[in-house]
């Protein structure tokens, strides 16, 4: 008997004995092709040359510090290096947290926060998108639409998700129209934040907006003087080919939430960033945000998220994840081509989306259970007009992946869905 919870309680998990580059292998030696990143994490791939060594290093150094009694020079150069980083370097602060739901509670509690600053403390309701998913935590739960995650807590939640727009098939103007009406609805008054992730991962399996979107969005909502957060979780820090998902419409948000990648999966840490604009009255203010975890700015977390960022740029990785993104996604539309139960094929750099044929029930799970017969991890999302069809897959490697891995990838998900479909 097992003491450990994993996710089905009923399900017999094989053991990951070890892993290196894209490949992990389990406990009885077979090898799997990490074409999910576990979960969209694992950016640099496993046992990085660069990063163990250093990580070993610095375990020598400090271990831990909590954040109300020192500072660390680890946590000062990262918030440093995201600045750096950051779309007209915009984001000039940094609050670390340790996972994506941290982060996007901590960006909900600045932006009403700011407003209590401001001298504007009814600000505090939430707008965002039907289809989104933020966290599991009961703040950012609330903020997300997708009911599978929802359903069994709604009493608990509030019902943020007010846009129904379809982000493919509606016109700018009526995505622009809906936002305006949802803002009169509840008032401007009552309404701190709106928020959005740039390309929908888990709830929209890699659906994104046209052009000109966030640009009007983020206008509307200055306008009515309410902030714009921008969810980068699962987008942030290369995996679209951006070092920011929201630099594919040439802007930027005023508070941001990332996790996953920042870490890359060597050290649990994520954070909230945000404008010098949206600190300032803070600092004026009460100078604290009421949030924050024992465990924030842990300091091996933040050198290993730090030597990450080091890593991605001094190797290009961003340039290989546009190059080997459009491979895979022209090698998807070849599968698509054949096999008539894929139908949609979308993504940014290496954030692919795969949308199966809806009618066709339960062939998500067993393609990807065949996939994992066969070696290859992908992960599911859910698709369709309202988000609710379980019929999406994620394809996500690691920005390491080469053509040859590329290739593997490729036919290796070919050969799972003739065997099921
Ligand atoms: C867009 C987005 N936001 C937030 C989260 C929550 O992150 P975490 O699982 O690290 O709490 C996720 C996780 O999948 C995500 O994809």
């Amino acid at each position: 008997m097992s003491h450990n919870i994993q996710p089905l309680l009923n399900k017999h998990y094989l053991k990951a004995r070890s892993a290196t580059g894209v490949y992990i292998t389990d406990e009885n030696g077979k090898k799997y092709l990490d074409g999910s990143s576990g979960a969209v994490t694992c950016s640099l791939g496993h046992s990085h040359p660069r990063l163990l060594p250093f990580m070993k290093q610095h375990l020598d150094k400090l271990q831990f510090v909590y954040r109300s009694q020192f500072g660390s020079e680890e946590a000062e150069s990262l918030a440093t290096i995201l600045f750096e980083v950051s779309p007209g370097k915009a984001y000039s602060h940094s609050f670390f947290v340790n996972s994506g739901s941290e982060a996007v509670e901590t960006a909900m509690k600045t932006a009403i926060q700011y407003w209590q600053e401001k001298g504007k403390p009814s600000k505090t309701r939430f707008i965002s998108r039907w289809k989104s998913y933020h966290g599991i935590t009961v703040g950012a739960l609330s903020l997300s639409g997708h009911p599978l995650r929802r359903q069994r807590f709604e009493g608990s939640l509030e019902k943020y998700p007010s846009l129904k727009a379809d982000l493919e098939r509606d016109t700018l103007e009526r995505q622009m129209e809906e936002l305006r009406q949802v803002i009169d609805k509840i008032g401007a008054s009552q309404i701190a934040a709106f928020v959005a992730e740039p390309v929908v991962g888990a709830a929209g399996t890699a659906v994104s907006p046209g052009q000109g979107y966030y640009e009007n969005m983020k206008r509307i909502c200055h306008e009515h003087e309410i902030l714009f957060i921008a969810d980068e979780v699962m987008t942030g820090l290369g995996r679209t080919g951006r070092w920011f998902g929201l630099e594919h419409w040439n802007t930027s948000a005023d508070i941001v939430a990332i996790g996953k990648s920042l870490g890359a999966g060597y050290a649990p840490i994520a954070a909230t960033l945000m404008t010098n604009e949206v600190l300032e009255p803070i600092k004026k203010g009460s100078g604290l945000i009421m949030a924050g975890h024992t465990y924030s700015g842990h300091p091996l977390s933040c050198a290993t998220a730090g030597k990450v960022l080091e890593i991605i740029k001094e190797e290009h990785l961003i340039d290989n994840v546009v190059k080997q993104g459009q491979y895979l996604k022209s090698g998807l539309e070849r599968i698509q081509e054949k096999q008539g139960v894929i139908q949609k094929v979308r993504g940014k750099g290496l954030m692919l989306g795969v949308e199966l044929d809806p009618a066709r029930k339960g062939l998500q799970a067993k393609l990807i259970e065949q996939c994992f017969q066969n070696g290859l991890l992908v992960y599911p999302a859910v698709g369709g007009p309202e988000g609710t069809d379980e019929n999406g897959i994620l394809v996500t490697p690691p920005f390491i992946i080469t053509n040859a891995e590329a290739d593997e990838l490729l036919e290796k998900f070919d050969k799972s869905l003739r065997e099921i479909a």
